[in-house]
C-alpha cells in the first residue's frame, strides 16, 4: 500500500484553517459556542480550527465511525456521545470529510433533537461526487476529487492520521 501524490500541504490546510476560525469568530461575536469534534478523524483540525477561534466556547467531542477499511458499512455506529448539554446553544459541529453525508446527516439529526439555539456545520474536506445524502456545510475548507485521502486525522484502516498533510492513498496489487 502506499500513499501517493499529496493533494494538500501543510501550509495550504493551515492558511485555510485560519480562514475558516476567523470566518466563525466573525458570525459568532459576541456569542458563546459549543464546539463538537467528530473523532476520530476530525482530531487534527478540530485541535488547529478551534485555537484561531476568538469567541468564547466549550469543547466536546462525540465519537462516531461507518468506515471499516476504506468502505462505509451505511451505519453509523456512535462509540461516545456528548457530555454537555447542547439545548438552547450554539453548537458547532466539526468533521474531517463530508463523503457520502450518512456521517454527517446522522449526527445533524441527532443533534437536532435536543433542540440547539443553532447547529453549524464545519468540514475541512467535501468529497460531492460521492454524496447520497444531502446535508448543509455551513463551512468549508476544500472540495476535493472522488480519491481515498489519508493524513490530517484522516486514515486507512486507522493508519495515516498523524500526516501534517493530506494524500491522496492507493492500495498496491
Ligand atoms: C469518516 C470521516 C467522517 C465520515 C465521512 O469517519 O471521519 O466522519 O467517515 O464519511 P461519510 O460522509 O460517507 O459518512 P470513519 O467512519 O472512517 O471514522 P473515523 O472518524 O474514526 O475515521
Amino acid at each position: 500500500m502506499i500513499v501517493g501524490k499529496p493533494l494538500l500541504s501543510e501550509d495550504e490546510i493551515q492558511k485555510r484553517v485560519r480562514e475558516l476560525a476567523a470566518q466563525i469568530s466573525a458570525d459568532f461575536e459576541g456569542h458563546e459556542l459549543i464546539a463538537v469534534g467528530i473523532l476520530k478523524g476530525a482530531f487534527m483540525f478540530f485541535a488547529d480550527l478551534v485555537r484561531h477561534i476568538k469567541v468564547p466556547m466549550t469543547i466536546d467531542f462525540i465519537i462516531a465511525s461507518s468506515y471499516v477499511k476504506d468502505s462505509t458499512t451505511g451505519e453509523v455506529k456512535v462509540y461516545y456521545d456528548l457530555r454537555e448539554d447542547i439545548k438552547d446553544k450554539n453548537v458547532l459541529l466539526v468533521e474531517d470529510i463530508v463523503d457520502t453525508g450518512v456521517t454527517l446527516n446522522y449526527l445533524r439529526e441527532r443533534f437536532l433533537e435536543q433542540s440547539p439555539r443553532a447547529l453549524k456545520i464545519c468540514a475541512l474536506l467535501d468529497k460531492r461526487e460521492r454524496r447520497i445524502v444531502d446535508v448543509p456545510i455551513d463551512y468549508k475548507g476544500f472540495e476535493i476529487p472522488n480519491e481515498f485521502v489519508v493524513g490530517y486525522g484522516l486514515d486507512y484502516d486507522n493508519q495515516y492520521r498523524n500526516l501534517p498533510y493530506i494524500s491522496i492513498f492507493k492500495k498496491s496489487i
